[in-house]
């Protein structure tokens, strides 16, 4: 029994197709951890689920004119679409429009309102008198109060993350009518107790934080330093939302940020509702069952705040009950991946869309790109010509080439088996063993989450076998030394046997692949399916991860003498200059 892991991804807004950039920052990277962390033998729950409440679903309605379910149908789906193509292996995607999910977000709302973390109160608020609505969130626009970015939203500002009060704003105005004649108006909303929290947070953020990474600390502790927080209001005057479970407020809904943090909890409930054991989530969340659990949240850089103060502080507030959870253990946020100089950005038309682009390139191709390129520390830029460069010159010349000439070496002069090797040389067991330390340096970069560095090694290790195979040149000792050239041919074959396991958590698809044509009969991996759930607020669809069948373990087990090979076949398609100049130009 390894360590319960939980994988809890963001929350996807469903409000037009991701981009690449979204996907490189906050999709990718927890499934090319889950993956690896259940290859160690760790019982991974990978969550997430599409975010179908607040404004930007609102505001995308409002655009095509059409009713907010039926967005959030549209683009759950393109999501789930995405997901199964890119190999993305939520144990449970689900949505936050679900009856269980309502009564997750209720409960909670419940329990923070009788410990006293939840109070109400008289907002001053923007009004816009021509449109005669309030103006929630991203309604609002204005200069931000702190950098003074001039598109900054109503609760967040894009460009510096920070979060304030949106009449805070300088020079705001109204996305529904484009009036800058805002009037301040007062309405009653429930606001969470932040200040209660802040002392609870300083510590928690003070005390065992150092695998942190430090963009993520050193912004969570700027902004508790900053100022004192505040109570901050969790309702809004909107239709679109949960409703609140206190008092009787028809036109108000939970603000869209509460409910979403609140999905890592409902999804491993429903994951558990569908298990068919309704208790399981407790392994990973309750802190009275499993208090070693460890919660990951991969993110983007502009969801911090949310993930570093507000979720904990919810989580703190709720603990003052009479059950505990577990708090986040890790917060790998990612800093952005940009398109020439500037963010990919929806709204301006500058984006690579995810979709789009997995129908014209190979998902191991993407996730290799998108790794190699991973914004980990530091924003990063993509441009075509270093996508086709990578595929080039490092997956396919450094990985893909190396596989297809060896087993192809094999299949015609072997036989169709895996070579059986006279006596090891000194040089063949010294290289062995460097391949094999692999699963050492390899496998602490990725539990450390520094994804970009477990491709570099692996990277190094591969271009290890291009070395030795260069060294020993079985295709001409095949002639004169026969036993010999099955040695280096079988040495080769077992490094390339290891790699793949290296290699899985990154490129699961060719990893696949490879494994099969190595001749194993199990698969490395489990299954990805999308079932139909049914419940008190209507059907929605669910992507789920079956991973019984999979045989893939982080172990380096000798390869098997005489084992038949599959007819290989090129793991990756090299790509052609001439059909990539309209991307490059
Ligand atoms: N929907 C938010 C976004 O796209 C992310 C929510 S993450 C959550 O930026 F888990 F907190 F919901
Ligand atoms: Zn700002």
């Amino acid at each position: 029994m390894g360590r319960k892991i939980l994988v809890g991804v963001a929350w996807p807004y469903v409000n037009g197709e991701k981009h690449i950039g979204q996907i490189a920052g906050a999709y990718l990277p927890p499934d090319i951890f889950a993956r690896f962390q259940r290859m160690i033998g760790n019982d991974v729950l990978m969550v997430s689920g599409s975010d179908t409440h607040g404004t930007p679903i609102m505001l995308k309605a409002d655009a095509e004119g059409v009713a907010y379910p039926e967005i959030v149908a549209k683009y759950h789906g393109l999501f789930v679409n995405g997901c199964l193509a890119m190999g993305l292996t939520f144990d449970l995607y689900s949505h936050t429009d679900t009856a269980n999910h309502w009564v997750v977000t209720q409960q909670m709302f419940t329990r923070h309102w009788e410990t006293g973390f939840v109070y109400k109160d008289i907002q001053r608020q923007w009004y816009d008198p021509v449109a005669g609505k309030f103006l929630a969130d991203r309604y609002v626009e204005g200069d931000c109060p702190f950098c003074g970015y001039p598109d900054a939203r109503g609760d967040q500002c894009d460009h510096c993350g920070r979060l304030y009060d949106a009449l805070e704003l300088k020079n705001p105005r109204s996305k529904i009518s484009g009036t800058t004649e805002l009037e301040v108006r007062e309405t009653e909303h429930f606001f969470l107790d932040m200040g209660k929290m802040n002392e609870p947070l300083l510590q928690w953020i003070a005390e065992g934080k150092e695998h942190w990474r430090p963009n993520v600390i050193n912004f969570t502790r700027g902004q508790l330093e900053l100022r004192e927080l505040r109570g901050r209001a969790i309702t809004r005057d909107l239709d679109w939302g949960v409703t609140i479970p206190i008092g009787h407020y028809p036109d108000k809904r939970i603000y869209v940020w509460y409910d979403a943090v609140i999905g890592y909890l409902s999804a491993a409930i429903e994951w558990a509702l569908l298990s068919g054991d309704a208790e399981a989530w407790r392994q990973w969340w309750d802190a009275d069952v499993n208090p070693t659990a460890h919660i990951y949240n991969f993110i983007g850089k502009d969801n911090i705040p949310f993930h570093t103060i507000i979720w904990p502080g919810m989580l703190i507030g709720y603990n003052h009950g009479a059950s505990r959870l577990n708090l986040p253990y890790d917060v790998p946020a990612n800093e952005y991946l940009n398109l020439r100089g500037g963010k990919f950005s929806t709204s301006r038309g500058n984006v690579i869309g995810w979709n789009t682009v997995l129908a014209q390139f190979q998902a191991d191709a993407w996730r290799y790109v998108l790794t190699a390129m991973a914004p980990e520390t530091a924003d990063v830029e993509f441009t075509w010509q270093d996508f086709m460069e990578r595929i080039n010159n490092e997956l396919v010349a450094n990985w893909g080439n190396l596989v297809n000439r060896m087993l192809g070496f094999a299949y015609k002069r072997f036989g169709g088996q895996i070579p059986t090797p006279g006596p090891f040389t000194a040089d063949d067991e010294a290289f062995l063993a460097e391949i094999k330390a692999g699963f050492e340096s390899v496998g602490a970069l990725y539990q450390a989450v520094k994804l970009k560095a477990a491709l570099q090694e692996a990277r190094r290790l591969s271009q290890r076998v291009n070395q030795y195979l260069n060294d020993n040149a079985p295709w001409k000792s095949i002639s004169n030394d026969p036993l010999r050239a099955a040695t280096s041919v079988y040495v080769a074959l077992q490094a390339i046997d290891w790699l793949k396991l290296l290699w899985a958590p990154i490129l699961p698809h060719s990893s696949e692949q490879l494994h099969n044509m190595l001749g194993y009969t199990q698969p490395l991996f489990g299954r990805q399916y999308t079932e139909i759930v049914e419940d008190a607020r209507g059907q929605h669809e669910v992507l789920r991860y079956d991973h019984t069948p999979a045989r893939g373990r982080w172990e380096a087990t000798q390869l098997a003498a005489g084992q038949a090979l599959r007819e290989p076949s090129p793991l990756f398609v090299k790509l052609d200059e001439a059909l990539m100049a309209e991307k490059l130009s």
